[in-house]
C-alpha cells in the first residue's frame, strides 16, 4: 500500500479538491482506493457523495471503534472513503490520554493496507500532533500552493519540521495550483521555484472555474471532465506521481 497524504498549513490551497481528484484518478487506473478525510469539515467525503457517518469517526480512537465500520463505499468502483465529521476536532484531545499515540495512528492505518494499493489523506490546514503522525507515516506528502513567495516558504517550513524529528514522510513534494500566467506573481513564482533547493513538481493546475463546480456537482471534477484545463492536470499530475513513487521505491 502507497500512502499519500495532501498537506499544507495553509487554508484553501486545493488539498481538499487535489485529494479527491488524485483519489478518483487512482481508483480509475484500476487501484484499489481508500480516501481518508481527516479534516472535520468532512469536505472530501462530501465531494465523494458521502454523507457523515452515524459513527462519529473520533470513535476509532475514543472507543476503539475498527477503521473498517466507517468506511463506505462512493458511486466510483474501487473507491472507498473514510469520512470525516466535526467529532475529530476531538482527536488531540484523545489522543494525548493515551499511551502511545503516533503508534496508535499507525496501528489504524495497518487493516487497510490488505486489500489497499493507494491511501490518500486529506489533511486539516493545521501541524496538531495527530497530524504528525499520519504525516510521518506516509509515502508521499504532497504540498498544493498558490504560487506566490510566501507559499514558498510555508512548503519549507514543513519540510523543516521534520528535517528535525525522528519519523519523518519518505518524500515531501509541492505542486501549484490555481495558476493564473497572467499574473506576474505566478509567473515569477513558477520560474523562481526552479532554482529553489525545494521538490517540486513540473506540472500544476491552473486555475479553472471547472474545479469550482465541484461542489455543485458534488462529485471529483476528473470523474465528469476529461478535456477540461484542470481535469488534464490532474491526469498529468497522476502520471507524474507515479514516477514519484516509482523513484521512491
Ligand atoms: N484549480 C482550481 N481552480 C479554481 N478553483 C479551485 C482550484 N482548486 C481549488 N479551487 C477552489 O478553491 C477553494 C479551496 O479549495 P480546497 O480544495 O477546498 O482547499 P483546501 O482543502 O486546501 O482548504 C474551493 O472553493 C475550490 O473549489
Ligand atoms: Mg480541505
Amino acid at each position: 500500500m502507497i500512502s499519500i497524504a495532501l498537506y499544507n498549513l495553509k487554508g484553501g490551497v486545493g488539498k481538499t479538491t487535489s485529494a479527491v481528484n488524485l483519489a478518483y484518478l487512482a481508483a480509475e487506473a484500476k487501484k484499489n482506493t481508500v480516501l481518508w478525510d481527516w479534516d472535520p469539515q468532512g469536505a472530501a467525503s462530501w465531494y465523494c457523495g458521502v454523507d457523515e457517518s452515524k459513527a462519529k469517526a473520533i470513535k476509532v480512537i475514543s472507543q476503539g471503534v475498527p477503521i473498517g465500520a466507517l468506511q463506505k463505499t462512493t458511486p466510483y468502483p474501487r473507491l472507498t472513503v473514510i469520512p470525516a465529521d466535526l467529532s475529530l476536532r476531538k482527536t488531540d484531545i484523545e489522543l494525548a490520554g493515551v499511551d502511545g499515540p503516533r503508534k496508535l495512528v499507525q496501528k489504524l492505518v495497518k487493516p487497510l493496507s490488505e486489500d489497499t494499493s493507494i491511501l490518500i489523506f486529506d489533511c486539516p490546514p493545521m501541524l496538531s500532533p495527530s497530524i504528525e503522525y499520519v504525516l510521518s507515516g506516509v509515502d508521499l506528502v504532497l504540498v498544493p500552493m498558490i504560487p506566490s513567495p510566501l507559499s514558498l516558504r510555508a512548503m519549507r517550513q514543513v519540510e523543516e519540521f521534520f528535517k528535525n524529528k525522528k519519523r519523518s514522510p519518505r518524500k515531501i513534494v509541492g505542486f501549484f495550483n490555481m495558476v493564473d500566467l497572467r499574473r506576474t506573481i505566478h509567473t515569477q513564482t513558477l520560474k523562481n521555484a526552479k532554482y529553489l533547493p525545494l521538490d517540486i513538481m513540473d506540472c500544476y493546475v491552473p486555475m479553472d472555474s471547472a474545479a469550482e463546480k465541484m461542489s455543485h456537482y458534488r462529485k471529483p471534477l476528473t470523474s465528469y471532465s476529461k478535456t477540461g484545463r484542470a481535469a488534464q492536470a490532474y491526469r498529468a499530475m497522476w502520471r507524474e506521481i507515479r514516477s514519484i513513487l516509482k523513484s521512491c521505491k
